[in-house]
């Protein structure tokens, strides 16, 4: 079978992914199906990156280790991918220890062939970005080039990739492989802004922060995430552990990735994959943000709007339906309410929704539930049925340039062209002559034979509307794309279903209001859900703060053994006495409140614990030099350790 592999980025665990991270997903996921119906045995990954000091930090915030607060969160990011019917074959996470070892290797490997070597590192680093970013670069203020937050001035050790020696090689492939790098746009942009200038070597390692693979050969560095990162396309392919899985599907057929990070895949990634004399993917497809109110969608700017209330109120395949429809691939887009709703409108509702339920209905009326036989054709059939059975070959065309919203169009093209045989056909006119019962039953067998068409067309799109058309019209066989440009297929004779309105028409402004309502309520119910997670993992941990200390806490304390010498009343506070004692060959000056339990000649010549390295402070003028160590009970009784009679001043207690 031949092989197809394709893969999404591997995502930065955040809490709540908003439409705009599921935009590339669903493409992906459009791409398998389309390409499982044509026969190919595709592999999918997609997954989470894991590592670096921003995960570090906000595990630190909410009280949990690191690898505790991405399992977490990457749970939550595969319960959506599972609600959204996304079929991928790997999530691979970077902390996998398959993946961590194999990237161990890669870099072992690369720096055994010196492509990879120490230096220092100096620039300016944007923590949340975990980009360095030269003077040059910055925004007025020194401020981050992408995200606009403060950055600071950083120098480290750090090893570097000699990613400057890969620059001929790069415009040489990008002259020789046109395809390598698309939509076009962005190949301009990789060479105008990057490559024609000359190409840095790339700081690979980080030694400021714990939270990554070490560099086998000198673990104070980890492997800047960039590396780690990029790797994942192919470990999560057995690179590193099942060569014969690896060899099957490498290259890739195609990188879907967002267009901020298209210099690490179409500049990075190629050379490094050269350096390790492995092939080069097949392409690299940068698409276009998904921006609301023309600012991309992000938590930061309080505009996000989650997939789970569009999927809780019109089902996921409204919101698959609207991405991939609305949106050119490769641009970026607006996203509006209005718009999902006047989508979800015309083309489902309307347009799809209507022309199953009145196909359906008619032949339950007219035909007893029953598919009729097919008669004589007419011109206006011959029409149907060449739109129908060529559709397909434009859908090929439209999802070989990635083209979603092109192949959904043709497929509508389709489905509009059907409506309007019903109309031009007025089969209820047909239905009132007995002599046109043949024509008839022709009309009623064209449409659900293009319906049945129109089912296996939508099915990557809109998998579960697909098999709603399918169960409607009683087709058990599982679609396959050939089925999509042959005519006759559908069973006369078999029982259709009716499922009613399978996309209900929607009141655009109540609706745009449900929208923003439940978007608000799914966002202050996830708040809440973090609020108690992060609050019980930190409650936790101040109780193990106050009940337990551990090995190190404990040395850090120098408990010692003291004679008390001498001892006198503090002239400014009539509950202490200040007492010299003397600490081996030490003498020290301790305060304490111990003149109502103790006589002063009573205290003269005992040996009792001290803590000889708290911090000195003055008590009410006189410095106290250590504290001495007293036991109190319930009733506020004061005790003296005084059974040290046999061991000399000066020992450690431990
Ligand atoms: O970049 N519209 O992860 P990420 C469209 N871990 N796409 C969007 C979007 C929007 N509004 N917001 C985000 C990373 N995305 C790295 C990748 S790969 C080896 C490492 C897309 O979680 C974004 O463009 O920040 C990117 O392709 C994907 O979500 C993951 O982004
Ligand atoms: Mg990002």
């Amino acid at each position: 079978m031949k092989k197809y592999y394709l893969t999404t980025p591997i995502y930065y665990p955040s809490d709540n992914l908003h439409i705009g991270h599921t935009y590339c997903t669903v493409a992906a996921d459009s791409i398998k199906k389309y390409k499982e119906l044509q026969g190919y045995d595709v592999f999918f990954t997609t997954g989470a990156d894991e590592h670096g000091q921003k995960i570090e930090e906000k595990a630190k915030e909410a009280g949990v280790s690191p690898k505790e607060y991405v399992d977490h969160i990457v749970k939550g990011i595969e319960e959506l991918w599972k609600k959204m019917d996304i079929r991928y074959d790997a999530f691979e996470r970077s902390t996998d220890p398959k993946h961590e070892k194999a990237v161990q290797e890669i870099f072992q490997k690369l720096y055994n062939k010196g492509e990879i070597y120490k230096s220092q590192y100096e620039g300016y680093y944007c923590t949340p970005c975990e980009s360095f970013w030269t003077e040059a670069q910055l925004k007025e203020g020194h401020k981050c080039p992408d995200c606009g937050r403060e950055t600071h001035l950083s120098k480290e050790e750090s090893y570097f990739f000699r990613l400057s020696k890969y620059r001929d090689k790069l415009l040489d492939l990008y002259e020789k492989n046109p395809g390598f790098l698309e939509p076009l746009s962005r190949k301009n942009e990789m060479i105008n802004n990057f490559l024609k200038e000359g190409l840095e070597d790339l700081s690979v390692t980080r030694s400021t922060f714990d939270w990554g693979v070490k560099v086998p050969f000198d673990p104070k560095h980890v492997i800047y995430v960039w590396v780690d990162a990029l790797s994942c396309y192919l470990t999560a392919i057995g690179y590193g552990s099942d060569e014969e899985k690896f060899n099957s599907y490498w290259p890739a057929n195609v990188h879907l990735v967002g267009k901020e990070i298209v210099r690490f895949h179409a500049i990075i990634w190629p050379a490094l994959l050269m350096a390790l004399d492995i092939k080069l993917p097949e392409k690299i497809f940068g698409h276009g943000w998904i921006l609301f109110d023309n600012d991309k969608m992000s938590k930061s700017k309080g505009n996000v709007v989650y997939p789970e209330p569009i999927i809780k109120l019109y089902g996921v395949d409204a919101l698959k339906y609207y991405l991939l429809r609305e949106f050119s691939f490769g641009s970026d887009g607006s996203f509006t309410k209005e718009n999902l709703m006047q989508r979800l409108n015309s083309d489902l509702a309307n347009d799809l929704g209507n022309l199953l339920s009145r196909t359906v209905s008619m032949i339950e009326k007219y035909r007893d539930g029953q598919l009729p036989q097919a008669g004589e054709k007419e011109d206006v059939d011959t029409n149907l049925i060449d739109l129908a059975t060529t559709t397909s070959q434009k859908v090929d065309e439209a999802m070989d340039n990635f083209e979603f919203s092109v192949a959904l169009e043709e497929i509508w093209k389709l489905i509009r062209k059907c409506n309007k045989y019903i109309d031009e056909t007025s089969p209820w006119i047909l239905a009132k002559d007995e002599s046109k019962k043949e024509r008839l039953d022709t009309v009623l067998y064209n449409l659900s034979e293009s319906l049945r068409i129109v089912s296996i067309l939508c099915y990557p799109f809109i998998t579960e509307t697909s098999k709603k058309i399918r169960e409607s019209l009683s087709i058990e066989e599982e679609p396959l794309w050939e089925n999509a440009s042959s005519w006759g297929l559908i069973k006369a004779g078999e029982k259709v279903k009716n499922l009613g309105p399978i996309f209900p028409r929607l009141d655009i402004k109540a609706e745009i209001e449900n929208l923003n309502n439940e978007n608000q309520a799914f966002a202050d119910y996830r708040a809440a859900e973090k609020a108690k997670w992060q609050k019980n993992d930190k409650s936790e941990e101040k109780e193990d703060e106050s009940n337990l200390c551990t090995i190190e806490d404990f040395k850090k304390l120098e408990i010692k053994t003291a004679l008390i010498e001498s001892a006198e009343d503090h002239p400014n506070a009539d509950k202490l006495y200040v007492l010299k004692v003397k600490v081996g060959d030490e003498e020290r000056t301790v305060c304490a409140g111990i003149k109502k339990e103790y006589k002063k000649e009573d205290l003269i010549g005992k040996k009792v614990l001290i803590l000889a390295n708290l911090k000195p402070a003055k008590l009410r003028g006189i410095e106290s030099q250590g504290m001495i160590l007293a036991a109190e009970d319930k009733e506020g009784k004061i005790s003296i350790t005084t059974t040290l009679e046999d061991i000399a001043d000066g020992a450690t207690i431990r």
